[in-house]
This record gives structure tokens, C-alpha cells and sequence, in this order.
């Protein structure tokens, strides 16, 4: 049976390179859906008491996926704050996890050269708190993007050869 994988990129930029990341996994897993994370509100203990359609929404998919692959950028050596309030979102509320037991890939570009490592090294910290099963090799760290993606699409042989067997170990694991 086909499993179900979804994907969140951590950049609500619409040239965005972790995005365009995603679209290129989707070149290869046709099933692959690409979740938006730019309509939530962003998180307030006050608004768990009527939860937001859009927060409820994104945890229905993730609880109906078994593997998540996560594109982050890095900003100022951590995730950016949407994807963190994406994650707090679906945590709650308390004891309803909607991460607990996925199998998730973390990914990411940068311009820099250390290619997200440290923020990555931050969401892969959060999801481990959030009992997901995260995968530890291969790593996937894609510095100075600029280089490797133009107009939205991989240019760089390697990067697709390294980003295919990054996927390829989620479905395998999935
Ligand atoms: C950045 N950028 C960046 N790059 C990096 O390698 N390490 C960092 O800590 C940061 N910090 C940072 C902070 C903020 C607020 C911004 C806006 C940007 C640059 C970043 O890698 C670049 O903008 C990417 O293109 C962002 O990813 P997307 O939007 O293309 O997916």
C-alpha cells in the first residue's frame, strides 16, 4: 500500500527556495501534498477554546499522513517563527500531538554555506520533544541555493541525486 506523505515548507516567500525544493520532490512523488502554512492565525493559548479552522485543518492532514518532510529556511540560525507557530498549532491542544509517530525528513536551503544546518538542527529538536520519528542520515543541508536552483528548479545534478535518496529513505522507513 502507498503511503501518504505530506510536506511543509517553512517559507511563506513565494520564490522561495525551500519551496521549490518541495515542488521538485513532487516531481518524483506524484502523491506528494504540499501543505500551506500561511493561514494561521499565529498561536494563542486563548484561541484553543474555539480552534482555529485553518489550525484544525492542518492537523487532520498531518494526523492522516504517515511521513512529513519539512523544507526550512534558516533565519537567524533557527527556523523561521510561521513554521514554529505552525508546529505549536499542531501540538495542541494538550495531549493531541498531531506529530506523535510520523516518520519526518527535514530539509533546507540556504544562501549561506552551512546550508540550514543549525535550523534544522532546532526543528529536528522540536520534532523529537513531539515524538516523531525523525530520520538522522542522510542529511540534506543545500548551501548557496542560488547556485543549485534557478526559476524554481534544480540545476545542480547532485542536489537532485543527494535530495532522491533523502526521500527515498523516508518512503522506506514510512
Ligand atoms: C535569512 N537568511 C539566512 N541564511 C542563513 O544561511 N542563515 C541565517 O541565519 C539566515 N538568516 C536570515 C534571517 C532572515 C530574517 C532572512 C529573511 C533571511 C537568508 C536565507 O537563507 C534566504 O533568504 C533564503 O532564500 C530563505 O529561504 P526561502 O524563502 O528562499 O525558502
Amino acid at each position: 500500500m502507498s503511503k501518504k506523505i505530506i510536506a511543509i515548507s517553512g517559507s511563506l516567500r513565494k520564490d522561495s527556495y525551500n519551496t521549490a525544493l518541495l515542488n521538485e520532490v513532487k516531481t518524483f512523488v506524484p502523491d506528494l501534498e504540499i501543505l500551506s502554512i500561511s493561514d494561521l492565525p499565529l498561536f494563542n493559548e486563548d484561541l484553543e477554546a474555539s480552534f482555529p479552522a485553518a489550525a484544525t485543518a492542518l492537523k487532520q492532514k498531518i494526523e492522516a499522513a504517515d511521513a512529513v518532510i519539512f523544507a526550512t529556511p534558516e533565519y537567524n540560525r533557527s527556523i523561521p517563527g510561521a513554521l514554529k507557530n505552525a508546529l505549536d498549532w499542531a501540538s495542541r491542544p494538550w495531549g493531541k500531538n498531531s506529530f506523535s509517530g510520523k516518520q519526518v525528513l527535514v530539509i533546507g536551503a540556504s544562501m549561506g554555506p552551512i546550508g540550514t544546518a543549525v535550523a534544522q538542527q532546532d526543528l529536528k529538536k522540536v520534532m523529537l520533544y513531539l515524538d516523531a520519528h525523525v530520520i538522522g542520515q542522510p542529511e540534506f543541508y543545500l548551501g548557496t541555493v542560488q547556485d543549485k536552483i534557478k526559476d524554481g528548479k534544480i540545476v545542480d545534478q547532485n542536489t537532485m541525486d543527494h535530495l532522491k535518496k533523502a526521500v527515498q529513505r523516508l518512503i522506506d522507513l514510512a
